[in-house]
């Protein structure tokens, strides 16, 4: 960390004085011991953040910034309006870089924060990024007497909490009015979307998963959580989405509305942003590559098209997906993690990586993965022979069956999905294949017709077949494919 800087970025050392509420002797200390306690950092972070600077969270090291960006750019006249609810919780800085967002989209942002949340951050720095005052208090006369809770609640075309604390959750779902925050809750008739964010203890107990539930199913719209490190310093399920991925939701949310009644009577449904949040799939997708020396390989002629559209169609509706892919020039869907390889060993090792020790709900397996491989791949150029009637004799070897392994392994992911690309009798080649794999669902490709080549192209069409059931799929556009997917998937765990 370069305290130095940081304390240049912030305005000097009176500023950070002020900002951390300490004399002159605690700042020289930092100084002197070159770095700064824990407790500070997401103050530090969230001021930054607000000046415009981009910041890395966990050591402060100023990456970017301040954003050329003037604030008047980012504050619209005439964008949806989001009223923004900060509730307290550690993950409270990282509301501010979603306010951010939301006003890169074009959104004008009402800021109100609980009590807690103040623990965290101040008003002053969600003011200075909105533009606009930051409310916090339910009995202030002036903030009654400019704008009261009635009109901020009847105000928005969205209510946005961000984060939701595990104890935010259960005022909510109880319909407790204690203060500003949870009453604006009580009296909008917005669409409300929360972003929960919390140790992951916590987010597994049942009095949480029931509020959780509870409030689902009245028609807030729940963000998250993701999995990965939380904002306390554990690791599981728990951890606040990205700033940018709640943005994106946000103003999906706000796009879904009807036009003419802004902020009345949206109900969530299925097939919407979000539908798949917290749960985690792993996607294999393109061709794998096997050497033959040192310049030349095998290789197929997939292009990666399919697997990722349905990395992108899942990571759309809020899935932690992470598509392990061979080489593909395809880009990579944002919002996924990416883990490239190479072999069809690689492709393997990266999927029981992938699954080890931890839930994973979904396996789908669209790479075009090489039976083969080189038994004994030469490690430099295999040089051509001067006599014209030599034979090359490549031994082969018999690759991992990935699908096969998913299926099997003891962390089984709950829904296992594969591809069957067949030349020939489709139907019985597939259904014998699902079984033979041991996986729930095989979607099946006929390959090598000459109006379709599905390697490569744009398009698919496909039979879907399950244990009971087989579903005919015309062709379409495989990001459509993807979709009708991701719609099955979803009925599937809506179950
Ligand atoms: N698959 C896999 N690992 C392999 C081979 C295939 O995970 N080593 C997966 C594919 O990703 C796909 C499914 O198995 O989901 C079927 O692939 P396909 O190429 O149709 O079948 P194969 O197992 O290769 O059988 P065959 O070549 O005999 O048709």
């Amino acid at each position: 960390m370069n305290l130095s800087a940081l304390i240049t970025a912030l305005g000097g050392r009176r500023a950070l004085q002020q900002l951390l509420d300490v004399g002159p002797s605690a700042v020289s200390n930092y100084m002197t011991r070159g770095h700064l306690p824990n407790r500070v950092k997401p103050i530090i972070y969230a001021a930054l953040t607000a000046k415009g600077y981009q910041v890395r969270p966990h050591d402060l090291e100023i990456l970017a910034g301040p954003t050329k960006l003037l604030m008047s750019d980012m504050i619209t006249n005439s964008g949806p309006r989001i009223v923004l609810i900060i509730s307290g919780g550690i993950a409270a800085y990282r509301a501010l870089e979603t306010a951010r967002q939301l006003q890169k989209r074009g959104a004008r942002i009402t800021g109100v924060m609980t009590e807690s949340a103040k623990q965290f951050i101040t008003p002053l720095s969600l003011a200075a990024l909105t533009g606009e005052k930051c409310y916090d208090n339910l009995f202030s006369l002036t903030d009654e007497a400019e704008m009261g809770h009635i009109q901020i609640a009847r105000s928005a075309d969205l209510v946005l909490v961000v984060p939701t604390t595990a104890n935010f959750m259960a005022r909510a779902n109880a319909g407790i009015a204690d203060d500003l925050a949870t009453t604006i809750l009580l009296a909008t008739s917005a669409k409300v979307a929360m972003a929960p964010a919390m140790n992951p203890a916590m987010w597994a107990h049942p009095a949480t998963k029931n509020n959780f539930t509870s409030l689902a199913q009245r028609g807030v719209h729940m963000i998250g959580p993701d999995i990965g490190n939380t904002a306390c310093g554990e690791e599981g399920e728990g951890r606040m989405c990205e700033p940018s991925y709640i943005a994106d939701v946000a103003m999906k949310l706000v796009e879904a509305l009807p036009t003419n009644q802004p902020s009345r009577n949206v109900t969530s449904n299925q097939g919407q942003v979000g539908a798949l949040v917290g749960k985690r799939v792993i996607i294999t997708s393109g061709p794998t590559i096997e050497p033959i020396d040192k310049v030349r390989f095998i290789a197929n002629h997939s292009s990666g098209k399919q697997g990722h559209a349905i990395a992108a169609a899942l990571a759309g509706r809020g899935a932690n997906v992470t598509l392990v892919s061979g080489p593909v020039t395809e880009t990579p869907p944002g919002h996924v993690n990416l883990v490239p390889v190479t072999t069809a060993a690689e492709m393997l090792s990266a999927c029981t990586t992938a699954i080890a020790g931890k839930r994973t709900d979904i396996a789908i397996c669209a790479a075009a993965v090489s039976d083969w491989r080189v038994t004994s791949a030469a490690s430099k150029k295999i040089k051509k022979s001067n006599d014209p009637s030599t034979k090359m004799l490549l031994e082969l070897s018999q690759n991992p069956d990935i699908l096969a392994n998913l299926s099997t392994s003891e962390n089984r992911p709950k829904l296992v999905i594969g591809f069957a690309a067949e030349t020939e009798n489709l139907f019985e080649n597939a259904k014998a294949k699902r079984h033979r794999k041991g996986c729930d669902w095989m979607i099946a490709n006929q390959v090598g017709g000459d109006d379709d080549p599905v390697f490569g192209s744009t398009t698919n069409k496909a039979l879907m077949i399950t244990e009971r059931n087989v579903e005919t799929w015309p062709k379409m556009q495989k990001t459509e494919l993807a979709e009708k997917l991701a719609d099955r998937i979803e009925a599937e765990f809506a179950k």
